[in-house]
């Protein structure tokens, strides 16, 4: 049995990928297809290729472990192929306004080490990025540590999550600008966004106005940067709504450009500061920042010390979406929005475009992208794009602002929720190969609610059985589904 997404992820997807060179197709671009969720399309690049094609692929595979199995990825990914008659020029405009600038697509380069220096940003934008917030600016003698970077991982798995202790752009301020200034002038429908940390107003002022003169689209107010080497600054203006309504004003009425303050995850309600913001006449909000962790690892370990750093990619995605939830779910911002076109900026954990549908659909009106473009690079963006087009086409939607805030109607209290019925987990023999991890994980972690003997056949038992589905979630094969909902047994 082949999981089609699991080999795609064993995939090391290499730089110039051996495998294509040896067959002459880009089987890798449909490899990568299926890596990315957007397996609908990888007909695209599998199409002509011959079993001997597939068979040179193979043979060049330089996996340490063992070949990816190309042949039967092509087979299982032919089988979920959409569109087959639709080219890629004829699927919907990802076009989208955010705080009224006209974006092509609501992909953008969040403010990190992915956007330090022109070329960088340069070879994102043709590869199809709309824009970018980039590394921000200071007037600080920013001296960095190393490494500075260590990730989390599980099972395997590479960057579930990742710990950064970098603070901000190493180059001068005088520099950066000249590059911004020089992309905007070689990149017109390009957005480009300076993001700035002043330590003072006059800072603050100078440092938005230097952006407005090099002809920025708007700015971005870093309140948010959690390892700063000086205190009072970065989060710890974030977690002051005083300071970012004081902060926001004093650029606000020093530039005509948009101005968007880039919130803080470390505190108890990020909607104070937001509010802070849009009341000191911000255009925008940009928001997750990282989230304050510590540095475990010892290879990450300075002079065998920890220290707080910053953590991001998958792991933090659904704490930005609840965050993101409760600005885009609050009366006066959502009013903002509409009457002012204050909108919000998703960031936190995007890989795919489906975690980016999810952002939009909680009403973010754009993305930004960070650890998934350090760890797989700037090529990511064909997959957000044309995965997202795909799913628009599939569902008849021509525009994407139709998908902005489509979800928000179904986030309700938990008291609103259903405790009146229940759904039990239905196993698939055909599927189940009897390694009892669902007996396990019931016995330890659930209700003892599923029997497993000498034929290694698990069984629920439907008077134990409360359906908290954790059987469904363990099971390595999909083998367990959902039953139909039925009223609860009083
Ligand atoms: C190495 C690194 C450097 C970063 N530098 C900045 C920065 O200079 N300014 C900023 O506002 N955010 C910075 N961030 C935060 C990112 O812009 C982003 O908000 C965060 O990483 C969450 O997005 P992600 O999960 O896609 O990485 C940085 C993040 C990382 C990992």
């Amino acid at each position: 049995m082949l999981h089609i997404n699991e080999e795609a992820a064993r995939c090391l997807l290499c730089e110039d990928a051996p495998c294509s060179k040896a067959c002459g197709k880009d089987v890798a671009r449909a490899i990568r297809a299926i890596r990315f969720d957007n397996t609908a399309n990888a007909w695209r690049w599998f199409d002509g290729c011959t079993d001997a094609d597939l068979q040179a692929a193979e043979n060049a595979c330089i996996h340490y472990d063992r070949p990816i199995r190309i042949k039967e990825l092509k087979e299982a990914a032919l089988q979920e192929a959409a569109l087959r008659d639709v080219p890629v020029e004829e699927l919907p405009s990802l076009e989208l306004n955010f705080c009224d600038i006209v974006c092509e697509n609501p992909f953008f380069l969040a403010s990190s080490a992915i956007c330090t220096n022109y070329e960088m940003v340069a070879r994102a934008l043709e590869a199809g990025w709309a824009g970018v917030f980039y590394k921000t600016i200071c007037k600080q003698d920013i001296r960095e540590v190393s490494p500075r970077f260590d990730a989390v991982q599980k099972d395997g798995t590479p960057f579930v999550g990742f710990r950064n202790m970098e603070q901000l752009s190493e180059n001068s301020y005088t520099m950066d600008f000249d590059i911004l200034r020089r992309l905007k002038q070689n990149y017109p429908k390009k957005i480009i966004v300076a993001s700035i940390m002043g330590q003072t107003e006059e800072e603050w002022i100078e440092l938005a106005k230097m952006a407005e003169q090099a002809g920025c689209d708007a700015v971005e107010l870093n309140f948010s940067c959690p390892q700063m080497r000086l205190t009072g600054l970065g989060s710890d203006i974030g977690q002051n709504p005083e300071l970012v309504l004081f902060y926001t004003s004093y650029v606000k009425e020093a530039v005509k450009i948009p101005v968007i303050p880039k919130m803080t995850p470390n505190i108890m309600s990020m909607t104070t500061p937001a509010l802070a913001s849009y009341f000191a006449g911000a255009h925008g909000i940009s928001a997750i920042n990282t989230i304050k962790s510590i540095t475990m690892s010892d290879s990450a370990a300075v002079s065998n010390k920890k220290t707080v750093s910053g953590y991001s990619g998958k792991a933090v995605k659904p704490i930005a979406l609840r965050m993101i939830y409760e600005m885009t779910g609050n009366p006066i911002l959502q009013k903002a929005g509409i009457e002012k076109h204050m909108d919000i900026s998703g960031i936190g954990g995007i890989e795919t475009w489906h975690d980016a549908l999810e952002f939009i659909q909680l009403g973010c009106r754009n993305v930004q992208v960070c650890t998934a473009v350090m760890q797989y690079g700037y090529r990511i963006i064909d997959d957000l794009i044309l995965g997202l087009q795909t799913y628009m086409k599939q569902r008849g939607i021509v525009e994407l602002k139709k998908l902005v805030k489509e979800e928000l109607p179904n986030i309700v209290l938990p008291s609103d929720l259903d405790r009146e019925t229940m759904v039990f987990p239905k196993i698939d023999r055909g599927k189940c190969i009897g390694c009892g991890r669902c007996y396990i994980s019931c016995q330890d972690g659930g209700h003892q609610a599923i029997t497993f003997g000498e034929d290694r056949q698990p069984k629920i038992v439907g008077t134990k059985c409360v359906g908290c589905h954790l059987c469904r979630l363990v099971c390595p094969t999909g083998a367990i589904g959902v039953a139909n909902r039925m009223p609860k047994k009083s």
